[in-house]
């Protein structure tokens, strides 16, 4: 069984990218700035900015975390996304999600001009995505992508089941293992709450993706001898033992999937990683872009 370990991959992502930094300062030229936006002070989210804005700092990334409260208008918001939008010192913008209720994210999603969307939702990224054109790839499929890139994994003519149907992971994660992409054309299907036969399904599928977010969801009895399994999940379950209060579980029950897996994710170490590794691309990506 291999462990796809996101250290080891994101550490490989993040050296290519200090090389690239490295030219930037050679020429003379200013470093790629990410603005990160974060609302509330939701615990989860407070820990994924922190390492974003870290993640920055150590591939040599300018970066510029902006903080509203909880109660924050979407006006307000609206108001500053526009700003960075105009900021020609900004390259790269993202809204940490989830917002909370009272704020409409497909409106700040769209706020974002498409060119600074590091974090790819906007309509006309995903959009792009879809239609296999040059875009901006959410950060968690891309992560993916990177992942079995490093570690080779063959992809083409194997059947992929994603199970979640999210905009962030699971339905962009679809598009790309489908696309005719050297780590993609495989048949998928997306499966979701109302899949009825998931187990059927799941034990038909040499790839499982697994992100909806349930502790301990994908059992070994739901998955096919030598699958490569994915664990995009990463819920905070609370644990007296440890420091935290909490610990952080995946969507698969590891250790009785990893003894039938040919390959798998940890949880942590896995495809968290490799989101910020994804992100930092996106962001030297947008940079590249506007600075030709
Ligand atoms: N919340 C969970 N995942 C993500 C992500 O990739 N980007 C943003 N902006 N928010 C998230």
């Amino acid at each position: 069984m291999i462990l796809l370990d996101g250290k080891v991959a994101s550490a490989s992502v993040k050296e290519k990218l200090k090389t690239e930094v490295a030219k930037i300062i050679s020429n003379k030229q200013r470093v790629p700035h990410l603005a990160a936006i974060l609302v509330g002070n939701n615990g989860a989210s407070e820990t994924y900015v922190a390492s974003k804005v870290k993640n920055c700092k150590e591939v040599g990334f300018q970066s510029t975390l902006i903080r509203f409260d909880n109660t924050v208008t979407e006006n307000v918001l609206l108001n500053k996304i526009e700003a960075l939008n105009n900021d020609e010192s900004i390259d790269g913008i993202l809204v940490q999600l989830p917002l909370p209720k009272h704020i409409q994210e497909s409106t700040v999603i769209q706020a974002i001009h498409p060119e600074k969307d590091v974090d790819g939702f906007h309509p006309i990224n995903a959009g792009k995505l879809v239609q296999g054109l040059p875009t901006i790839i959410p950060a968690t499929p891309y992560g993916i992508m990177l992942l079995l890139e490093y570690y080779n994994i063959s992809t083409k003519g194997k059947h992929a089941i994603i199970i979640g149907r999210s905009n962030i992971v699971g339905r962009p994660m679809s598009i790309l293992l489908s696309s005719n992409l050297l780590y993609g054309n495989c048949t998928v299907t997306l499966c979701h709450s109302h899949t009825t036969n998931l187990k059927e399904l799941c034990l038909q599928a040499d790839i499982v993706v697994a992100a909806l977010g349930k502790p301990a969801f994908v059992t070994a009895d739901m998955v096919k001898q030598n699958a490569v399994v994915i664990d995009v999940g990463i819920t905070r379950v609370d644990d007296a033992t440890s420091k935290k209060g909490f610990k952080l579980k995946g969507d698969v029950l590891f250790d009785e999937v990893s003894k039938k897996a040919s390959a798998i994710t940890p949880v942590p170490g896995g495809v968290g990683l490799m989101t910020i590794a994804g992100l930092l691309k996106n962001t030297l990506a947008v940079y590249q872009k506007k600075m030709r």
